[in-house]
């Protein structure tokens, strides 16, 4: 059963929308995780800088953050797994319902050298909610992120992620895709707010924000 939510996001100059669409479904990416909010709520934080932007996001599911910076102004591609045409289809209609015409959708599985990934434009920024959530796709996922900033070493990956193990790290990873990361606070950019874009999503759940570059960038 398809169902719709409706995300709130506003400042003082500018208020804005985001309708997103999810489905009664098992498959985590039919509907949206508590990260998608806090990676929503930093594009927003950043919208002035997203103009004209071009930015992919991977695994998308819902693809609230890639939405909301395609309506901030960004030419934004939603991607997901090549075994998830359901969810990239979910994506399709959400894009129609925002009234979003030229946002591109594709398949791109993490750590696969597909044609598709390869075909790929540059991208300024990469977005990525609730992606580490499976130790074993780590690795795959830097691998990708490192093939798209070779292609712009000034680019950069936010990402959000929900802490479900302390034992789980990407540092070594980060190391051997000669990447690093910055931790940012969820206070300096209202990740830490009540009820964000008026959603009770992120409630009890403890997410992390972080930047991810290439080495010395
Ligand atoms: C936990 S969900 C998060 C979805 C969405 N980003 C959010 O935060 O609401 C993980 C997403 O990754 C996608 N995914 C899982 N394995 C993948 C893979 N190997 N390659 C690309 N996407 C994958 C799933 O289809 C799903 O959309």
């Amino acid at each position: 059963m398809q169902s719709e939510r409706k995300f709130h996001f506003k400042s003082e100059d500018k208020e804005l929308t985001v309708t997103i669409l999810e489905v009664v479904d098992p498959q985590y990416g039919l509907f949206t995780w508590p990260s998608a909010v806090i990676l929503a709520q930093y594009v927003w934080y950043n919208r002035n800088d997203l103009k004209n932007k071009h930015v992919i996001e991977l695994g998308s599911g819902t693809a609230l953050p890639g939405v909301l910076a395609a309506l901030c102004g960004a030419n934004v591609t939603l991607t997901d797994g090549e075994q998830y045409p359901n969810c990239l289809e979910n994506c399709r209609k959400t894009c129609a319902i925002n009234g979003l015409k030229n946002i591109c959708t594709t398949a791109l599985t993490w750590g696969s050298f597909s044609k598709i990934l390869l075909e790929l434009p540059k991208f300024d920024l990469i977005l990525g909610s609730d992606c580490f959530y499976d130790p074993k796709d780590f690795d795959n996922i830097l691998a990708t992120v490192a093939f798209l900033l070779d292609r712009n070493p000034t680019g950069e990956f936010w990402t959000s992620y929900q802490e479900r193990s302390a034992d789980w790290s990407i540092e070594m990873l980060l190391r051997k895709w000669n990447l690093e990361c910055r931790h940012i606070s969820l206070t300096s950019f209202g990740g830490d707010d009540e009820n964000i874009a008026g959603s009770d999503l992120v409630n009890n759940h403890s997410i992390q924000m972080l930047v991810i570059t290439r080495l010395g960038n």
